[in-house]
């Protein structure tokens, strides 16, 4: 997410392209289920967008406010300017809804898409229980799961592992620095990239960044990090959001987004949802020295066993097998009543979409 997927929570945007399904119900409802204190929320998938050309983005109705001392902010520059802006809860405190109806209504995110990106942080960083997630890290707003079946507190997007993780664009690795804000030095470096690959464009010679330019961007990202992270890891749940881009953009406009957390003046969403893209099979497809892998204790980079057949059919599917594997807390099997209903939910939403041919239940590790 930290990547030039801006737009992104923690998503693969291969993942998601493939087979999707989602069910439409009501708004979401508090219930009179309570667990440990707190009162449970049924999630639905909202309903699909009739209004999806282009548009003047923000409205009047979303100024930008910059975030007060207990906002909660983090590592993906999307999420950010959507809080900023009001299109989520100002607090940096989030739900499933309003990930889908913020993403959809600002950078027109498709809504398959959308759920995707909403229902994988959800398992892996947010409270399922009560509905609520932080874009950043820790906060009091968001309990621990009933039972503290996850530790003692729900962590945020921002904790590195599940989602969050290496070779970001303006971001520095968890073990190299701060993983969580903007960094000048590794934005500096970038637009030496971009100075030399890019297009020109209306704001000058060498301000768009073209599919060369991404190439290149992910290169030096990823040989840098390998170099100065001892424990540097691009597993594969992780490998497409590093690759992965929603389009070409400006110098200007990608400035806005990732140093200043708001959209640029006289900005404009995409014409048509936004729903992955060739772009990132294409930088892949340039890099095939990267396979997902980590360093071993030598600073080596090796690669990362395959998933294991039948979740071996595909990129995508490899990927659902990942994050269920490795990144989806193992105790969420166990939990019972509108817990249930949301993990159940949640669950079949990706399992629909990752072109599978079987369903993998949560197997990650807890309190990490
Ligand atoms: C920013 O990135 C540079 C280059 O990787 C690194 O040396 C520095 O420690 C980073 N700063 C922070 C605050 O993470
Ligand atoms: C960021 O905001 C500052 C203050 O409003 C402005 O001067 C600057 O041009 C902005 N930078 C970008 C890249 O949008
Ligand atoms: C998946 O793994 C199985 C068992 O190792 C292997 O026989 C099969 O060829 C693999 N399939 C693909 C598409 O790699
Ligand atoms: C789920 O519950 C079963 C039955 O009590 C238990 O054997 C199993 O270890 C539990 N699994 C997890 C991951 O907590
Ligand atoms: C997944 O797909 C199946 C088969 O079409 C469907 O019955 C089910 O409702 C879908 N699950 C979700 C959560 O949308």
């Amino acid at each position: 997410m930290k990547t030039f997927s801006l737009l992104l929570l923690v998503v693969s945007p291969l993942s998601i392209v493939v087979n999707a399904r989602s069910n439409i119900r009501d708004a979401p409802s508090t219930t009179v289920d309570i667990q440990d204190g707190q009162t449970g929320v049924v999630m639905v998938v909202p309903p699909r967008r009739t209004d999806t050309g282009t548009k003047r983005i923000p409205d009047a109705d979303h100024p930008f406010i910059a975030p007060g001392p207990n906002d909660m902010r983090g590592p993906c520059p999307g999420m950010n300017t959507l809080a900023n802006h009001g299109y989520i809860s100002r607090n940096g405190i989030t739900t499933f809804e309003e990930i889908i109806e913020g993403t959809g209504e600002a950078f027109n995110i498709d809504l398959t898409m959308g759920v995707g990106m909403a229902a994988l942080n959800m398992l892996a960083r947010g409270n399922a229980f009560v509905n609520k997630i932080s874009i950043g890290g820790i906060s009091p707003l968001v309990p621990p799961l009933p039972g503290q079946i996850d530790g003692p507190e729900t962590r945020g997007i921002a904790a590195h592992g599940r989602g969050e993780g290496d070779a970001s664009m303006t971001r520095s690795d968890v073990h190299i620095g701060d993983n969580r804000n903007f960094n000048q030095t590794l934005w500096d470096e970038d637009l030496e990239v971009l100075a030399q690959f890019g297009d020109d464009g209306p704001d000058g010679p060498a301000t768009v960044f073209n599919l060369q330019t991404l190439i290149e961007l992910k290169r030096q990202n990823l040989e840098s990090d390998q170099v100065l992270d001892p424990e540097f890891a691009i597993p594969i749940r992780r490998y497409n959001l590093v690759f992965g881009t929603t389009g070409l953009a400006t110098k200007r406009i990608i400035s806005s987004f990732f140093m200043n957390q708001t959209f640029p003046d006289n900005w404009f969403r995409a014409a048509a949802p936004v729903l992955g893209g060739p772009v990132p099979g294409e930088i892949l497809a340039a890099l095939p020295e990267w396979v997902p892998g980590h360093n071993d204790e030598n600073g080596v980079f090796v690669a990362d066993p395959q998933a294991p057949a039948p979740f071996n059919i595909s990129l995508t599917c490899a990927t659902y097998w990942d994050n269920f594997a490795n990144a989806v807390p193992a105790t969420l099997v166990n939990v019972t009543g509108v817990f249930k209903q949301n993990v159940d939910m949640l669950e079949g939403l990706l399992f629909n979409a990752s072109g599978c041919a079987e369903p993998v239940a949560p197997a990650g590790p807890t309190n990490v």
